[in-house]
């Protein structure tokens, strides 16, 4: 087969080496793709976004199956536009429809969905422009902190956590009647703050039989022990030693089951990924958000633990044979650091020369913001560069590998996290 993966992170890096390890496929092509991805695959220069471009090089490319990573051009009906395509009449894609991806793209919809299928969430309720004033009465009631969420994508900022009344209402007047975050914040949802230990878990849906992959916990403020401004994500871990067995049933019954079952209800042939992101309150699991894709940089912890053929996973997955798949999981850990630009993830440079890669052998180098000169040298291009995933029997042995493959390698500006996994070894302890 001829698979296209569209992105261009470490997730995709990530997905790109699990697919050329299998023997289904033929020819690997990433959209827009990295440095790491150039490695391994064909880049196109196709931004994800630009659906006409991605149908031509489907075409030209006589593309099998289609990948899809970001979430954007699946809120944008990219998998729709191609199901219906005349001259695409067999193309296998991973990744749900627009009716799907509102898990994602619509925070005010994936609340509603829960709270139809009964599915356990914070407590919460919708505002728009028209009913601002019920808006600001209810935060007067509302316990502190109040959680305010901007509706539609706003690229991990939608969510602002307020620690007062006054606060919260400026937020709610802001998103609303100043419109700060554009149209994604002309509906805000306020809700309930939970306090527990966050996590998440992952699963591949056919529209009728799923598979739960590695569960896993990412690290996203920039600062160590958790300090700092959010960013796409500073480091992950797989397996989560809180998240234990009878944790992860009540996931499955309580969260999985009835999400899959509401969309089938909805009648949403839901083909692709779920990301649950999950509070463990006392042992009891939440959602805090859908996202219809996988993670970044969670795939990089939760695809080196699957041993299955991961195209056969996503074949199964587009041919509703799920259920006639195995899923073979690791027991050993993997644990992901992920090397920045200095300054993200605020302003940051480009273009600084990365060395000493080649001294790297013992961790999976997963690029994220990486791109070729002409001279052939690997430069950063992004604020997340590279991402080293270390897979041990341990969870220490691959906490000490991933970190000494982030200390290895240097540009200048370079930042890591030093303490990615360490809140759970003290767990262990
Ligand atoms: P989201 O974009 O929905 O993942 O929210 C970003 C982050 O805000 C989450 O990863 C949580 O850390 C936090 N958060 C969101 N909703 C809640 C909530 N109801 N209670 C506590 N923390 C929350
Ligand atoms: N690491 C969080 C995300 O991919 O949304």
């Amino acid at each position: 087969m001829n698979i296209l993966i569209l992105g261009s992170g470490g997730r995709e890096h990530a997905f790109a080496l699990k697919t050329i390890q299998s023997p289904h496929c033929t020819n690997l092509y990433v959209a827009p793709g990295n440095a790491g991805t150039a490695s391994i695959a064909t880049n196109l220069p196709i931004g994800y976004n630009d659906f006409e471009a991605i149908t031509q090089a489907i075409l030209t490319h006589q593309i099998d199956l289609v990948l899809v990573g970001p979430e954007e051009p699946l809120v944008n009906g990219l998998v729709d536009l191609l199901q219906q395509h005349p001259q695409l009449p067999h193309i296998k894609v991973v990744g749900p429809t627009r009716a799907g991806a509102q898990l994602e793209g619509s925070k005010d919809f994936s609340k509603q969905f829960m709270q139809k299928y009964h599915i356990p969430t914070a407590a919460s309720q919708t505002f728009t422009r028209q009913n601002l004033e019920e808006g600001l009465a209810y935060i007067e009631t509302h316990a502190l902190p109040i959680v305010l969420k901007a509706d539609g994508l706003a690229a991990g900022k939608g969510v602002i956590i307020a620690e007062t009344r006054t606060e919260a209402q400026a937020t709610l007047r802001a998103m609303l009647e100043d419109q700060k975050f554009g149209e994604a914040g002309s509906k805000v949802v306020i809700e309930q703050f939970l306090r527990g230990i966050e996590l998440s878990v992952f699963v591949l849906s056919d529209g009728t039989h799923y598979k739960i992959l590695p569960e896993a916990k990412d690290y996203k403020r920039i600062g160590e022990k958790d300090t700092g401004l959010n960013t796409g994500g500073m480091g992950a871990v797989s397996p989560v030693v809180f998240a234990d067995r009878n944790f992860l049933h009540k996931v499955e019954e309580k969260v999985v089951k009835p999400t899959l079952a509401g969309l089938q209800a909805e009648g949403i042939a839901y083909v692709g990924f779920i990301f649950v992101g999950l509070m463990n309150v006392k042992g009891e699991p939440y959602v805090i958000e859908y996202n219809a894709r996988m993670g970044d940089p969670e795939t990089e912890v939760v695809l080196p633990r699957i041993q299955s053929d991961f195209v056969e996973l996503m074949l199964a997955a587009t041919e509703q044979k799920l259920d006639q798949t195995e899923l073979v999981v690791s027991s050993q850990t993997a644990v992901a650091t992920v090397v920045v630009s200095g300054g993200y993830p605020e302003d940051y440079e480009k273009g600084k020369k990365i060395e000493n890669l080649e001294k790297i052998d013992d961790v999976a180098v997963f690029h994220a913001g990486t791109a070729h000169d002409q001279a052939g040298n690997v430069l950063t291009s992004g604020g997340r560069v590279l991402v080293m995933t270390a897979l041990a029997n341990s969870l220490e042995g691959a906490v000490s590998r991933s970190q000494k493959a982030a200390s290895t390698v240097s540009f200048e500006g370079k930042y890591y996290r030093k303490d990615i996994g360490l809140d759970l070894i003290r767990y262990n302890d």
